[in-house]
This record gives structure tokens, sequence and C-alpha cells, in this order.
């Protein structure tokens, strides 16, 4: 049995921040980071929630892959301040940080109910629809993928209005994210005919939009259409789960400090290859993953004449646009050392072969799968 809810209720278009002037009489904690605050974005919130007596208070410490010491920090500010509603304003990060914080206070403290409002500002995570929390321990140099459906938020806002700031080599790396969200959810084990739909959506709308988001900024149609796949590619993994390039991701996000979008970017073609398992051209049964990679070809347009075609046309259609974005292929052209890659290789397999999103990965990999993976990556 399959259980196909979306909770989120979304906002979205033209004036949608206005559903904010509904919010009344409530004790709103807007999480935040500092940059929506020095940019005066947050005063889009502010100037609204101010209009029917509700109080509010600001936490805006938030730092890219929030760590566990800023959830905490969030939490005892929460625990004080007794919010019945939480507005997150900001990319994966404020987000992210802003669900882990209202679940642990809510767990710690035993603290009512309180509503989750998201307001991205970039287009990428789609944690405004998902469960998942993302929060790095810079202890051991970790990032865990927190799921629960707990996680979910109650609202988001999508407006593309606050996007159009986003600097290109953001826009670039969240919008590769997105591009992995949908391709991982459209061969993951929990794929279905409905996150299939969100999924191939989300992929022609990147193919599409992310070129002219990433030429010109302010184009509002693509900006809009690149937030809106961010949504449907977050609503597809939520249903279907994530895999390998996720869980790689998350191992080196941890220890090498690359940009989530752009590690993605990195290890994708290679776990195309990995999870299509071609051999040569002669195979003439393919796995599972191989034959969705090329249903998803078909749908973006191409006209493969096998299996093998389809799957190498869809690497070719992502390195294109990868090319156009600018953005690096390997982990040297990031400017990570040889010998220290070398080093932290082995523990980054284990890490990324214990994380949460393996689990619904295609094809179970073993460590020296992932060590392979990874090595290709430099
Ligand atoms: N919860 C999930 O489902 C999920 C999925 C994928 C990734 N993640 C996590 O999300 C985090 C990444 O989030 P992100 O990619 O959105 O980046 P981010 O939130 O870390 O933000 C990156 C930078 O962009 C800036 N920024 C945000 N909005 C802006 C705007 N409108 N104009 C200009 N600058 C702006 C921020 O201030 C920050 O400096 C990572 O921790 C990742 O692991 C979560
Ligand atoms: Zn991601």
């Amino acid at each position: 049995m399959n259980e196909i809810s979306f909770r989120t209720t979304l906002y979205a278009g033209t004036n949608s921040l206005d559903r904010l002037v509904e919010l009344q009489e409530e004790k709103i904690f807007i999480v935040t980071d500092p940059f929506i605050v020095e940019s005066g974005m947050i005063d889009h919130v502010v100037r609204r929630i101010k209009q029917h007596a509700n109080e509010y208070c600001v936490f805006s410490d938030i730092v890219p892959d929030p760590p566990v010491e800023k959830v905490v920090a969030g939490v005892k500010e929460m625990a004080e301040f007794k919010p019945t509603s939480i507005i997150a304003i900001g990319g994966g990060s404020a987000i992210d940080a802003a669900k882990a914080m209202k679940d642990f206070a809510m767990k710690i403290y035993h603290m009512d109910a309180i509503r989750v409002i998201v307001i991205p500002t970039t287009s990428g995570t789609g944690s405004e629809v998902t469960s998942f929390s993302v929060i790095t321990d810079n202890e051991k140099n970790i990032k865990y993928p927190l799921v629960s459906d707990t996680l979910l938020p109650d609202e988001a806002i999508l407006d593309a209005e606050l996007v159009k700031t986003v600097p290109k080599t953001i826009t670039a790396d969240t919008g590769m994210d997105v591009l992995t969200h949908a391709i991982e959810a459209y061969v993951a084990t929990g794929a279905n005919d409905f996150s299939d739909a969100l999924a191939e959506k989300a992929v022609r709308l990147v193919l599409r939009y992310l070129p002219l988001a990433y030429q010109h900024g302010e184009d509002i149609e693509a900006r809009e259409k690149m937030h809106h796949a961010s949504t449907l590619a977050g609503m597809a993994f939520n249903l279907a789960g994530l895999g390998i390039n996720h869980s790689i991701a998350h191992a080196c996000g941890g220890k090498l400090h690359i940009p989530h979008g752009r590690l993605n970017t990195i290890i994708l073609p290679y776990v195309i290859e990995y999870n299509a398992s071609l051999t040569d051209y002669r195979q003439r049964e393919f796995s599972e993953a191989a034959m969705k990679y090329n249903e998803l070809a078909k749908a973006i347009g191409l006209s493969p004449t096998n299996v093998r075609s389809g799957v190498k046309g869809l690497m070719k259609e992502i390195e294109q646009l990868r090319k156009k974005l600018n953005m690096p292929s390997s982990l040297k052209e990031c400017g990570i050392d040889y010998n220290h890659f070398q080093k932290e290789k082995g523990a980054l397999a284990e890490a990324a072969l214990q994380d949460g999103c393996t689990n619904t990965n295609p094809i179970v990999p073993c460590k020296e799968d992932m060590e392979s993976i990874i090595e290709s990556m430099y």
C-alpha cells in the first residue's frame, strides 16, 4: 500500500505573501539568516504580520549547512518565547533549521502544536514540502538528514520575487539540486506514478528555465518556473525517496564544505552510470533504473532508439546544462587537495553508506561501490 499525501498548503503567485496578513494575535518566531535581515527582505514578512496585533521575535543566526548548535540555541529561544507559529524565511538552511527547532522544542519542552510557515528564498531544496531536515555535526563533520512526518511544514509561500536576488553561482547550485532531487526520486525504490509525474515536470522545467534564470536573474517567468520546479521535485522525493547521490553529497558536504547542489552536480553522472549498470553494446537486459532513465529521456523530448542511448542521452543533456551554468565537474576543480581527499575517501564512503538516503537507492551499494564513485569524483 502506498500512502500518497501532500500535507503542506501552498500559496503561490502574485501577492501570495499576503497570506501572512491573515495571521491574527499570534506569537510568531521568525527563523532566518543574516542576509535576509540585512537585505531588508525580512520586511516583507514583518510589515504584514504587524497588521493584526501579532507579537514576533527574530532568530537570524542561521548559517549555510546549519549546525546542531544553532538549532539548540533556537530551541532555547523558542522555549522562552513560546510561539504559536514559526515563519522560516530563507534558503534550505534556514528552513531546515526551523523545522528541526520546532520538532525538538515540541519534544523536549512539550510545547503545544506550533504551525510552521515556510517562505523559500532559493529555488533548490524543496524543504518547504518535505519531511527532511539536514543538520550538520561540525565536530564529526557529518550532515545528518532527519526524516519524520512531524517535520513537514504546514504552509509554504512561493513568491518568485524573493528569488530574483540570488546570485549566479547560488542559482546554478540550487537549480542543479532541484534536478538531482527529481532524477533521484524518479528511480528511487519508492517511486510511483504520482512521484514520477511530479519529477518529470520538475526535470522539464529545470532544463528549460534554469539556464534563463542563471543568465537573467531578473527574468521573473524563469524564476517562477524554477521556484515551482523546486517544490515539485520536493514533493516527488518526499513520496519516492532519494538515493546515493544525496548520501554522497551529505557525506562530502560535511567534510569538504562544498555547496550541496554543486556536489550533487559532480556526483550525478557517476550515480546514473552506477544505477543504470550499462555494460556493452550487446547488452539485452537492463536494470530497472536504466529503463526509468530511458523513460525520463523520452519525457524530456529525446527519441532514444534503445535503453542504452536513452541513458546516454539523458546524461548528455545534464552535462550540457552543467556547462551552460559554468559549474565544476570534479572535486579537483573545486580546489580540494588530492592528499586530503585520499585521506578522507574511506570515511566518506562509510558515511555515505550509513546515510538514510542510501536505503531508497535502486541498487544496494557496498562500501567498494561507494568508494569507487567517490574516487571518480576527484
Ligand atoms: N530538507 C530538505 O529536504 C533538503 C533537501 C536538499 C538540501 N537540503 C539542505 O539545504 C541546505 C542548502 O540550502 P540552499 O541551497 O537553499 O542554500 P542556503 O540556505 O544554505 O543559502 C545559501 C546562501 O544563499 C543566500 N540566500 C538565500 N536566499 C537568497 C536570496 N534570495 N538572494 C541572495 N542570497 C540568498 C543565503 O543567505 C546563503 O548565504 C543544505 O544544508 C542542504 O543539505 C535540505
Ligand atoms: Zn538536495
